[in-house]
């Protein structure tokens, strides 16, 4: 079944979140601690699109860290943030996680809305090590983490969710070609195809995995049609299956194609066969079956069989589904 969603999207094979080295090429040279960009031609035409203001406030903040790098801020927050001995300056940090263009990363900073460690940082030049510290922008926690990775993959029907199967079945390992130890979130039916997400962060596979999270998940089914009104209100209301109550968060009817429909449900719980079993008690049984949204994350067009690295922006909106 071809997803109807394409939402989201991507650079396939990407690996994102792995900050690059700090070379000695971008640091500045000893005895200039203006961190001006006088001999880098391609930041130097980069600020000469800012607009006066912008400018004269880099150029205030920049003056700043040349007088003294630690000094407080004007507008009352204390930052306190001690550089980590041989870490990685702030905004080279946050452009390499994928937030933005170094001047971009500066910006933020200057604006304020960039953390370390609970912290606000307005100060250029603070050193993190984007291994254990904790950065957010906005509170959107930004992973800087260069050996956590995260993809997206699009399960095939007749492939097992897990990386062995016992059986000798095609099984998630036969699609993923990744020297980490990966797990996968959560499960989908043999024959079910679609969205699996992949990581090695462990802290956020085990939330988005986790009922208490209410991460919502969107499925496309195929069933015999017509949907009546009557059977949508009885989704909405609530249906009862032996295992007791599935209450939906979402559903429609996307297409009505001769005696088939095409419906999509959206709901937050994981129990085993949920969206077969809860439309088999309705009248619709379920031939076809693919899960095209998992909370922030979408399966868009990615091919069937294949991965693709999650956007650093994307990292960012799944910690917050799941409060971290
Ligand atoms: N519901 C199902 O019935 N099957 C899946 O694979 C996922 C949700």
């Amino acid at each position: 079944m071809p997803p109807r969603d394409n939402r989201g999207g991507g650079r396939s094979g990407r690996r994102p979140q792995r900050p690059a080295r700090d070379d000695a090429r971008s640091r500045p040279r000893p005895g200039d601690r203006s961190g001006r960009p006088q001999d880098r031609p391609r930041e130097r035409e980069a600020e000469a699109g800012l607009s006066r203001e912008a400018r004269e406030r880099l150029d205030a903040l920049r003056a700043d860290f040349a007088a003294d790098p630690d000094r407080d801020t004007p507008e009352g927050d204390r930052d306190t943030h001690s550089d980590v001995p041989g870490g990685v300056r702030l905004q080279k940090v946050l452009a390499a996680a994928g937030v933005g263009s170094r001047r971009y990363c500066e910006e933020l900073i200057a604006d304020g809305r960039v953390e370390v460690n609970g912290q606000v940082v307005r100060r250029f030049g603070a050193r993190v090590d984007p291994a254990t510290s904790e950065i957010r922008v906005d509170g959107q926690r930004v992973v800087t983490a260069s050996d956590l990775v995260y993809f997206a993959l699009n399960k095939p029907r007749k492939v097992v969710s897990t990386m062995h199967d016992p059986e000798g079945r095609r099984s998630l390992a036969d699609l993923v070609d990744r020297p980490e130890r990966l797990f996968h979130v959560g499960r989908l039916d043999y024959d079910t195809e679609g969205l699996i997400l992949l990581t090695n962060d462990g802290e956020l596979a085990h939330r988005l995995a986790h009922p208490s999270y209410e991460v919502l998940k969107t499925y496309l089914a195929d069933v015999p049609g017509p949907v009546t009104r009557k059977t949508e209100h009885r989704l909405r209301d609530g249906v009862e299956l032996e295992d007791g109550l599935v209450r939906i968060d979402g559903f429609r009817v996307v297409d009505r194609l001769g005696d088939r429909a095409m419906v999509e449900v959206t709901l937050h719980e994981g129990r085993k066969h949920i969206v077969r079993r809860l439309l088999a008690e309705v009248g619709h049984p379920v031939s076809r079956l693919a899960r095209i949204q998992v909370g922030p994350i979408a399966l868009g067009t990615l091919k069937a069989g294949t991965m693709r690295a999650l956007t650093s922006k994307e990292v960012s909106d799944l910690y917050s589904a799941v409060g971290l």
